[in-house]
């Protein structure tokens, strides 16, 4: 994409399941959603930062450099929906402390790189499905556990039949314990 003559990068900070996680997410995936997305795209947004230059880009990757924040446990047990926009996802009914607290320092260090905090409070999902006919939310859903020690920065890039997501730089949280 171009803003003027420059050329952007669709971004955003997310958590990234390893293979294992993903394969637990792509069977709850299968499981719950009559059109579940495609397995290599199932991760949780943290902060989407839409399209952006080079230089913003660079900002936004030493800002977070800066940040010390604790690695935590997820515990997936709860399925949300959000029945207006077809979406079906996965979400936890306990919200880890610490993850709060990373969107929270995001919301602190992005803003001088050109980053609008969005509005919305924050809602830790995993999007299962976004083609989903009515979907229904579910209490006590068989947890899955996926132990966070990083985030990423992921670019979502067009390809022919919709868009493709490739992290293209880490960061680790601080062991804890
Ligand atoms: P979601 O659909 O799971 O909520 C890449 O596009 C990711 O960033 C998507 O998985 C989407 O998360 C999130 N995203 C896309 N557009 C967004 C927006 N305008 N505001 C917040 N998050 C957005």
């Amino acid at each position: 994409m171009n803003r003027g003559t420059e050329q952007t990068r669709r971004l955003f900070f997310a958590l990234w399941p390893d293979d294992t996680i993903r394969g637990q997410l792509a069977a709850a995936a299968h499981r719950w959603a009559r059109r579940p997305i495609a397995d290599a795209s199932l991760h949780m947004t943290l902060v989407f930062l839409g399209s952006r230059t080079a230089e913003e880009h660079r900002c936004f990757s030493e800002a977070v450099s800066g940040l010390r924040s604790d690695s935590f446990e997820l515990q997936l047990d709860y399925l949300g929906a959000w029945p207006r926009r077809h979406i079906l996802w996965l979400g936890t009914t306990h919200i880890p402390g610490p993850l709060v607290e990373l969107v929270r320092q995001f919301n602190q260090v992005l803003p001088p790189c050109g980053y609008e905090v969005e509005k919305r409070p924050f809602v830790p999902h995993i999007t299962l499905s976004r083609k989903e006919k009515n979907p229904q939310p579910k209490t006590g859903v068989e947890s899955i556990r996926w132990p966070v020690t990083e985030f990423v920065l992921v670019e979502s890039v067009a390809v022919p039949d919709g868009v493709r997501y490739q992290p293209i730089e880490r960061w680790p949280l601080r062991k804890t314990g």
